[in-house]
């Protein structure tokens, strides 16, 4: 199949993946509405076209958080990567900052902090869980400044985790009928292109971060099991403020989706918040991030870098959550089924459609520089 679009890769990545890993990556929350309304409302951003206003020079290239990207682009945390492709963290760490931009390594990734550090020239991003096992926050956090992770997001809207029914299903969760383990190894066996590059050679498969906790024996399940357990329900923004003071680089706080919220987050610290909704895998029916954006940045954009994430499935998705107030834009799923498709090589091409996208996003709204895209370039109707 010939990719021309995230769409493309999407599809691809259902035909490699097996059944369980797609679901994972595809699905959302519940009856999956904020998953939708994600993807919808963006794409019914209506930007205005303008014309004769040389655009033969376009610069992409921004600062976030101190840091210089070739656009304002980032791969956000997805976990169980390492299952989607063989070391999948490193491959997509390689493809991000060989294009000039930055990879988030989710806590629950499958490749560890330091196998992707040692795997990249420049050092990660990292995203850490609010876990109750605080002696390990404490063991991540100070890993993460020895390989000197610049910047740290910490995701606050995962106190509990919203049920996917999709993963019940296809046998990732336990379920009625045959075990999960039986149903994700037949469903393996029907895709031995995937079976053989990442299910027998790809592994370890544990979660690398976690693995010194768990032993070498933990299979994906005890990983996921431990997750369920340890993310901590009653942690507050006391809490934040002092892992904060903890923390000497950046600090984004994702999982922002109402304007109080990112006050509070300006008020404990941070550098930066991410609005999101958890790719529409938490609480099913709330706003999606291009709904909620704009009061959110009217509220703290002169005080935060505030970054943007959920249903950017294009470059002209990225100019619209820059029109709509973001700073830069957290890509998900659009990478996580890149790298199912196509791998490192899968994430690389995507990186230059969205490039290419955002390019013609810019011409034809006669913007030539970053900044320009802000609420001028959005068609006012009606
Ligand atoms: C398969 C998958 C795994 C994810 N894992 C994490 C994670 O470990 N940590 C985290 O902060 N967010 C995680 N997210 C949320 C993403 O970082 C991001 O907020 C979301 O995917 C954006 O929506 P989009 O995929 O529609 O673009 C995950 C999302 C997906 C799809």
């Amino acid at each position: 199949m010939r990719i021309a679009s995230v769409a493309d890769f999407r599809e691809a990545a259902r035909r490699r993946l097996p059944r369980f890993l797609f679901d994972y990556i595809d699905g959302g929350s519940y009856g999956e509405v904020t998953l939708r309304r994600s993807v919808e409302d963006l794409a019914g951003i209506a930007l205005r076209q303008r014309v004769l206003r040389d655009v033969s020079t376009l610069d992409l290239t921004t600062e976030i958080l101190g840091q210089k990207l070739a656009m304002p682009v980032a791969l956000g945390p997805v976990g169980l990567s390492g299952m989607y492709a063989r070391r999948g963290e490193v491959q997509a760490a390689r493809a991000a900052q060989a294009a000039g931009l930055q990879f988030t390594l989710s806590t629950v990734g499958c490749c560890s902090l330091a196998e992707v550090s040692t795997g990249t020239e420049k050092p990660i991003w990292f995203q850490l869980y609010v876990t109750k096992d605080r002696g390990f926050m404490r063991d991540m956090l100070a890993q993460a400044a020895d390989l000197g992770c610049p910047v740290l997001f910490f995701t606050v809207d995962l106190p509990v985790p919203g049920a996917r029914y999709r993963d019940v299903h296809s046998g990732l969760k336990a379920g009625p009928g045959l075990p999960g383990r039986t149903r994700r190894f037949l469903q393996a066996l029907g895709k031995p292109g995937w079976a053989w590059d990442v299910g027998l050679r790809g592994r370890p498969h544990g979660l690398g971060n976690i693995a010194p906790l768990l032993g070498k024996q933990a299979g994906m399940l005890d990983f996921l099991a431990w997750s369920g357990r340890n993310f901590d329900a009653s942690l507050t923004w006391k809490d934040i403020e002092s892992i904060r003071a903890h923390w000497p680089g950046k600090f984004v706080i994702k999982g922002i989706l109402d304007p109080d919220d990112a006050r509070e987050a300006a008020a404990a610290g941070a550098d930066g918040i991410v609005v999101s909704n958890h790719g529409g895998r938490q609480l099913d029916g709330v706003l999606s991030s291009a709904r909620a954006l704009p009061a959110i940045a009217d509220a703290v954009g002169d005080r935060l870098t505030v970054l943007a994430d959920g249903g950017v499935r294009s470059g002209l998705d990225v100019a619209r959550m820059l029109a709509l107030g973001a700073k830069g834009v957290l890509l998900g799923r659009a990478w996580a089924y890149a790298l199912g498709a196509h791998g490192g090589a899968g994430v690389a091409k995507l990186l230059e459609i969205i490039e290419a996208e955002l390019r013609v996003a810019m011409a034809l709204t006669g913007v030539t520089t970053i900044p320009e895209i802000d609420g001028s370039v959005l068609a006012r109707t009606g």
